[in-house]
């Protein structure tokens, strides 16, 4: 199995900043319904993964592996584009945030909907993704990547698996998981270089460019820019940074 080397780097410390977020998870656990036999595909450290329910994880990176804690899934290395299962041998496949990382997502796609009866999968709406103040205001260079800019639309997602609805998941003030619009209201969690490296663009992004962008944010904050100009968000308890829910429901 080839791993995309940008989680064997920033998989380091994943589990410290990635943690999951409580609301994302009830919304998650809500679309999985009754299903019991669950696969996760992209699983990483397990974030979202249901207790309960017979859950079985796929993931390509062993440094994401490595941190699975011990009471996590049974996992399997391998890839969501070929996937070693039967025919509906699950009840439902869940796949969280990882979609726009797969070198060949409608493979993959397919492949979740050939082994599993229902799908949930939370994915990014790339153009509302790269709207987001801190992309498109400070590291463009964000929006020109093929895992976000480039990011497979939701709308072709949601074709490919057969979906019955598309949600959007809006993102919590404190939300607990680190992602990357996950700091909307609180942006000097971004100057901090853990909380960065716990987020894949900035890996994808040249440094030099993170590094500029980072400085003018510090100043802006420094100086009141920032807050002059999106200082609206602090009054919000929620935000839509582009995160949505493309459930096929059990037939
Ligand atoms: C942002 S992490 C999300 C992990 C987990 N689902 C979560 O919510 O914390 C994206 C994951 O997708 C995995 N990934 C990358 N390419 C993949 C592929 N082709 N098939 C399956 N997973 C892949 C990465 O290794 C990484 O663990």
């Amino acid at each position: 199995v080839t791993t995309s080397p940008v989680y064997d780097e920033i998989g380091i410390g994943y589990s410290l900043f990635r943690r999951p977020d409580p609301r994302i998870d009830a919304v998650i656990q809500s679309a999985l319904g009754t299903s019991m036999r669950v696969l996760n595909v992209g699983a990483g450290t397990g974030s979202y993964e249901p207790a309960g329910r017979m859950v079985v994880a796929v993931e390509p990176s062993p440094e994401m592996i490595r941190q699975r804690p011990r009471s996590a899934a049974p996992c399997l290395r391998g890839h969501a584009a070929d996937l070693p299962f039967e025919d509906g041998e699950f009840d439902a496949a869940m796949a969280v945030l990882t979609v726009h990382h797969w070198t060949d997502p409608a493979s993959g796609l397919r492949e979740l909907r050939r082994v599993a009866n229902a799908a949930v999968i939370l994915a990014i709406d790339p153009p509302v993704h790269n709207s987001f103040w801190l992309f498109r205001d400070y590291l463009p260079e964000i929006s020109a990547l093929s895992t976000t800019g480039g990011a497979m639309p939701v709308d072709a997602i949601a074709e490919v698996v057969g979906a019955d609805r598309v949600e959007t998941v809006l993102i919590p003030r404190d939300c607990f998981d680190g992602f990357g619009v996950a700091y909307w209201c609180r942006p000097d969690a971004y100057l901090d270089p853990d909380v960065r490296r716990c987020i894949s663009a900035f890996g994808l992004v040249h440094p030099d460019a993170v590094s500029a962008s980072i400085d003018r944010l510090r100043e802006d904050l420094r100086c009141g820019a920032w807050h002059d100009r999106y200082g609206d968000l602090l009054e919000r308890e929620t935000f839509d940074g582009g995160l949505r829910l493309i459930v096929r429901d059990a037939r």
